[in-house]
């Protein structure tokens, strides 16, 4: 395992272009997996993750091609049943995607990931998609589970318990592969990323008033443009925003995906004090991408709640930070699920924040943070959970003293070249 040491030094300033987002880059591969003509993904995402999703595909008999310049090309080809379990690693996203498509398949295929991954819930897909036809075996609701796919229903129904992009994505694509309609109900609007590339695909997801989504009966093989080129990732630029926000410094990022549905971070940024510029740049594979600019000012608490949990669920580690920062009191509610994410990461951000001196208080559904003290610093182990470790790095940025943050490498589930940024990011020594 190996540990990164962060100092708390000067001004944190950074220009610059970052990979694809991971959420459309898995989207781009799975989904290019089901046109009917080779597919070109720019910009994707190379990461553990990602790499979990192109591993699946070539198990099952996808071609994937790695062009030099990164480009990576989705060659279709009709799927096998693969002679061992999926390995899907630490990645939920391509855990419950593929399962969507495997679910429209007629072969049979066993699903597993990580100890984290076997941890996460998957009857929220089970569910779904047996009652669309799919016959599923799986013990516990938890990874390892074995889908023997095919004959799926049209016209299925689905009202959505939590507001999870994951599930109603697998819906989606369960139904897209069998060329079947299917409705879905989201309490929220989760990302809306497959819903995109969908209609880029030419089967265009109408969403009608009260919540409801519809695809309608379509061709089974879709029609991609030739090149998806993917938005850079916000949620990886978070870390970097927030980092410039709490030590006065300026991070700038080029290309960036600005979907709406993933916004949540840029609104309590400002919410929080810090300067927020937002410039539009053409879209990419149906995604709004800007050059976002956020400085630092003075930082007062806030509260986030309800849809805007929703838009900011995977930033809400970076925005803990940002809490810790902040004058006064942050309040953090109806973030239940991220006990669910790739660690439970309400219980690993409170004990993590609170040993680097931050004063927080676990709720069951958020969390409490009183700021605007500067942390000491300390030793503090990730878990294992790329967000969390980015996290902590980042509260090291603006710490008196140094920060140890154990298991440094799984950033590498989303983040690769993050400690490189940071490093060259910050002045040391030049006080915030
Ligand atoms: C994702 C959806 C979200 C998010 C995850 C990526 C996606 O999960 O937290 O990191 O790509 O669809 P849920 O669908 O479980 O909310």
């Amino acid at each position: 395992m190996s540990v990164s040491r962060v100092h708390g030094g000067g001004p944190f300033t950074a220009d610059l272009e970052l990979p694809g987002d991971k959420s459309i880059t898995h989207r781009a591969f799975l989904i290019g997996s089901l046109s009917g003509k080779t597919v070109r993904v720019i910009g994707a995402l190379d990461s553990a993750d990602t790499r979990s999703t192109l591993g699946a595909l070539e198990a099952l008999g996808s071609g994937v091609i790695r062009r030099n310049g990164g480009a990576i090309d989705i060659v279709p080809a009709a799927w096998c049943s693969p002679a061992a379990p999926i390995d899907c690693g630490n990645s939920g996203t391509t855990a419950r995607l593929l399962a969507g498509l495997l679910a429209a398949t007629p072969i049979s295929a066993i699903l597993t990931g990580d100890a984290s991954l076997r941890r996460r819930p998957m009857r929220r897909i089970i569910d779904p998609l047996s009652a669309m036809g799919a016959r599923i075996g799986a013990e516990a609701g938890t990874l390892p589970i074995e889908i023997l796919g095919g004959g799926l229903r049209t016209g299925t129904r689905h009202e959505l318990a939590v507001a999870s992009a994951q599930v109603k994505s697998a819906i989606l694509l369960a139904a897209t592969r069998a060329g079947v309609a299917v409705s879905i109900h989201e309490p929220g609007p989760a990302r809306d990323h497959t819903e995109r590339m969908l209609s880029v695909a030419g089967r265009p997801v109408t969403r009608l008033p009260g919540g409801w989504l519809e695809l309608e009966e379509g061709p089974r093989e879709l029609s991609m443009p030739n090149e998806l080129n993917i938005p850079g990732d916000i949620s990886s630029a978070a870390f970097l925003f927030v980092a410039a926000a709490i030590t006065g410094g300026r991070a700038r990022v080029q290309g960036l995906g600005v979907n709406p549905t993933r916004t949540g971070v840029l609104d309590l940024l400002g919410r929080a004090g810090a300067r927020v510029v937002i410039e539009p740049e053409d879209d990419r594979a149906g995604e709004a991408v800007a050059t976002v600019t956020v400085e630092g000012g003075e930082l007062r608490g806030f509260e986030v709640s309800g849809g805007e949990v929703v838009r900011a669920i995977d930033e809400l580690p970076a925005i803990a930070v940002l809490a810790a920062a902040a004058r006064g009191r942050s309040v953090v509610a109806d973030a239940a699920e991220l006990r669910v994410k790739e660690s439970d990461r309400i219980r690993g951000i409170c004990s993590g924040l609170a040993k680097l001196g931050a004063r927080v208080e676990e709720r069951p559904d958020g969390f409490v943070v009183e700021g605007g003290g500067r942390l000491a610093g300390g030793s503090v182990d990730a878990e294992g959970d790329h967000r969390l470790a980015m996290a902590f790095a980042v509260a090291g940025l603006a710490a008196r003293g140094t920060t140890d943050v154990i298991g440094a490498e799984c950033v590498d589930v989303s983040f690769p070249g993050f400690w490189g940024i940071l490093r060259t990011g910050i002045a040391p020594g030049s006080a915030p």
